[in-house]
């Protein structure tokens, strides 16, 4: 009998196509129910998850001890209780590279939208209080020739500085670890956050969200800010401290902020929404057609490969 997997969201043709040898559940086009999602695991060898899906001890266990595998159609992880898969010994994967370039594009959008007040300009002229151009209106800081801080230097955040570098910006970074060939090859420099904070025109988040990243940029961080920057974030929602932010906006103590990840999604902080000085957007950061072909493929090969006791890809732990 063909072994059962459970896909849990409707995704890309590009990847139930892999999955023609399997017994397939695939789940709605919306976030399953928990109850449906324990109750579609059950006698699961494989799951292919997205950030929607907590996928704990409760759904390994639900699967039972047949799962083999966790294949999360995205590059973070923290959907995903990694202890509780070590425990049994279920791989877990994820799909870094093929969406870098596209999310470093949607950062440069936010970063541009923010700054430009693409979003609050389109509001007034959908409402009809567009009467003549303005030589004061809708006035934002230039992009081009400014400074750029990426807080995690991963490959989207070096992604995104290669962006910048077409626009003529200086490029400094901050991570847990320097990458001193990356500061080489991308002509960009280290700072600690504080300094990035304070000297930069433009922040843009690329962290994971781990324990010693939760809230990394919070009042404090805010507070640190020029009160001219825009704080850019398309990373994971907690590792900005969502009230700090809505505050910092709706005091002026930053310019602008463009969003496309949030805390609790899909609840966006209410302080956000009454705020002109925020592009929001529904975590869209991957949502090209192109890479959401290459990621459910990329999740699809990847349990593929471990139900036929291969290598998968891209693991995130063996
Ligand atoms: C999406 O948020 C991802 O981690 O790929």
């Amino acid at each position: 009998m063909a072994d059962k997997v459970l896909v849990t969201r409707e995704i890309p043709a590009a990847g139930l196509r892999l999955l023609g040898d399997f017994d397939v559940t695939v789940l709605s086009e919306k976030p399953p129910e928990r109850d449906e999602l324990l109750e579609a695991a059950r006698g699961a060898s494989g799951i292919l998850s997205t950030v929607t899906e907590m996928v704990d001890a409760g759904l390994m266990d639900a699967a039972g001890d047949g799962l083999k595998v966790v294949a999360n159609m995205a590059v973070g992880f923290d959907n995903i209780d990694l202890d509780a898969a070590g425990e049994r010994g279920v791989v877990v994967t994820n799909t870094p590279e093929v969406l870098s370039e596209t999310t470093a594009d949607t950062a440069f959008m936010l970063l541009m939208a923010a700054a430009r007040r693409l979003g609050e300009a389109e509001r007034v002229l959908r409402a009809g209080e567009w009467d003549a151009w303005g030589p004061m209106q809708l006035l934002g800081p230039d992009v081009w020739g400014k400074k750029l801080g990426i807080v995690g230097f991963g490959r989207i955040g070096q992604a995104l500085a290669r962006r910048a570098s077409g626009f003529d910006m200086e490029v400094v970074y901050h991570d847990m670890r320097r990458n001193e060939e990356a500061e080489r090859d991308l002509g960009v420099r280290y700072l600690e956050l504080d300094e990035l904070l304070e000297t930069c025109d433009f922040v843009s988040v690329h962290a994971p969200l781990t324990d010693e990243t939760r809230h990394l940029v919070g009042e404090k961080e805010l507070e640190g800010m020029k009160d001219t920057s825009v704080l850019v974030n398309t990373s994971r929602g907690p590792v900005v401290n969502e009230a700090a932010l809505a505050e910092a906006l709706a005091e002026g103590r930053i310019f602008a902020a463009g969003l496309d990840v949030y805390e609790e999604e899909p609840k966006v902080h209410p302080g956000l929404l009454e705020l002109e000085n925020v592009v929001l957007a529904p975590h869209i950061g991957s949502a090209s057609i192109e890479t959401r072909d290459k990621m459910a493929a990329l999740a699809a090969e990847n349990l593929v490969a471990v139900l036929r006791g291969e290598e998968p890809k891209t693991p995130v732990t063996g």
